[in-house]
């Protein structure tokens, strides 16, 4: 069934809405997936976006798909191929670093809502003009960072951004304070050093910390 980009917004905004850090996974074995996910969510992170950057990608989304209490998301999504096996994996939304109209009819006729890169002002014009009123802004610091997003607010209020890439503990509140910011994207959460090393409790405390930053 197909979405428009007005729900598909609708979506993607109660999704951020659900906790201030939305953890950005590139996880590589898929046996890891399971309690991965169910100590981000235990942590208070329950929207995760599993990058489609690792050849156990898909797997990952499939073992994490039925995780209580979880919002499974793809990211990293470029091509409608990429749509097509994300949603069959099992994932309930969709995030990408940019937008090109191929993408955004692909997510729109597989009725995967997606949170679209933007990264200048026309950009996210562009977006808005076919109805995407929540977008993700990336590469976030590099881009212009929280200054940049602050300055797209008077002129542009009615987009609500999703910063990542660069976002850490020590600035994510310099975002998550602005008018225009619903939350932010961040790997630190789920380093690969403790996904790796299975350190489950180490990860739920970092997504309890992060889960606690509010505006
Ligand atoms: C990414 O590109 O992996 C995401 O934007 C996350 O970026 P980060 O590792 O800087 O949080």
């Amino acid at each position: 069934m197909s979405i428009t980009p007005q729900d598909a917004s609708l979506r993607a905004r109660e999704i951020c809405q659900a906790a201030p850090i939305v953890p950005v996974l590139v996880v590589h074995d898929a046996a890891q997936a399971r309690p991965l996910a169910e100590a981000l969510v235990a942590g208070g992170l329950p929207a995760l976006e599993v990058t489609l950057r690792t050849p156990a990608a898909l797997d990952v989304i499939r073992a994490m798909a039925d995780v209580p209490g979880g919002i499974v998301g793809a990211g990293t999504l470029i091509t409608p191929d990429d749509v097509k096996a994300a949603k069959d994996a099992g994932a309930t939304f969709g995030v990408s670093p940019g937008a090109t109209d191929t993408l955004l009819d692909a997510c729109e006729a597989e009725g995967l809502p997606l949170l679209p890169g933007a990264a200048s002002a026309s950009e996210a014009m562009r977006l808005l003009e076919r109805g995407y009123t929540t977008q993700k802004f990336f590469p976030a610091e590099a881009a212009g960072g929280a200054k940049f997003i602050g300055s797209l607010a008077s002129p542009l209020p009615q987009i609500s951004f999703c910063p990542t890439g660069g976002v850490s503990p020590s600035n994510a509140m310099d975002y998550l304070k602005l008018a225009n910011v619903i939350c932010a994207g961040g790997s630190w959460v789920a380093p690969s050093k403790l996904v790796e090393a299975g350190a489950w409790d180490e990860i739920e405390a970092l997504a309890r910390d992060a889960a606690a930053l509010k505006a």
